[in-house]
């Protein structure tokens, strides 16, 4: 164990000036990685951006109210709702030059994460796991099967607790890598951070909570959303619900 823990240690404090000499694939001029994940011949949902029915806080309420939330009321969220969450949490805001800027930092811009949402209980949304297509504002239809909450509940370690979401931050590590090497796992840590403290603070806005999650089932959930668990994994997730 004693091992572990300090190989583990080292990759969270890499020293930051041996990267200047690392021989980085973008310094060897590779080919940059596939910025977005595209879903072919699926089903897309247009999500709203007319937020116009969401009553706004100030940003010292929200981060006074915001609690880990494990219990929730039984009221789906709004289509409008949902996309509030997912707009203010993944979005690309614009893009500059091929330099992709999102709501939340990303290390150097590299944009190496993901975010997949499944859907319990949201009204004219079928339940299901959806892809955010982060730079169009749609939901892209992963899988649809029965039996899912039990299967999503299982690989949340039975922590769904009745939410009407689960947001999954996955990270593309060949995207950070590129620019970065070995320093890559730490950087995707913080940016799931991140984009985690965003959704947090948008679901105070909309009443409701959201827990993080960190302790999940890594190999059922990555099979969940579909993704290989090797280079493209789940690194943080959190349920999302109204409060009581
Ligand atoms: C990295 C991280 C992982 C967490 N994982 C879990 C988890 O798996 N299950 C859970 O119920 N809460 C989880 N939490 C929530 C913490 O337990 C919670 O933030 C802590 O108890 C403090 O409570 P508060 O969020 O209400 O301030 C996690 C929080 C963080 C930051």
């Amino acid at each position: 164990m004693k091992e572990k823990i300090e190989q583990n240690r080292k990759a969270i404090r890499p020293t930051w000036s041996d990267l200047y000499d690392l021989k980085t694939y973008k310094k060897m001029k590779k080919p940059r990685p596939e910025q977005f994940l595209r879903i072919k011949d699926t089903k897309v949902i247009d999500l709203s951006k007319d937020f116009s029915s969401i009553k706004q806080k100030t940003l010292s309420e929200c981060i006074g109210s915001r609690r880990s939330l494990r219990s929730y009321k039984d009221q789906a969220l709004s289509f409008e709702e949902l996309s509030y969450l997912l707009w203010e949490t993944s979005r690309v805001d614009h893009i500059d030059n091929g330099i992709i800027y999102k709501t939340i930092p990303t290390a150097g811009a590299t944009n190496s994460g993901e975010t997949f949402v499944y859907i319990n209980q949201v009204e004219h949304i079928e339940k299901g796991i959806y892809l955010y297509v982060q730079d169009k504002h749609q939901l892209a239809l992963v899988s649809q099967k029965d039996d899912l909450t039990n299967e999503v509940n299982r690989a949340l370690f039975r922590q769904l607790r009745g939410a009407q979401i689960v947001v999954y931050f996955t990270h593309v590590l060949a995207r950070v890598e590129y620019k970065y090497a070995y320093f890559g796992p730490k950087l995707a840590t913080l940016e799931a951070g991140h984009a985690c403290q965003n959704l947090s603070l948008s679901a105070e806005i909309i009443d409701a909570g959201a827990c993080a999650i960190a302790a999940y089932d890594q190999e059922r959930t990555d099979r969940l959303l579909n993704i290989n668990g090797e280079d493209h994994f789940t690194i943080y997730c959190a349920t999302v619900g109204k409060k009581n």
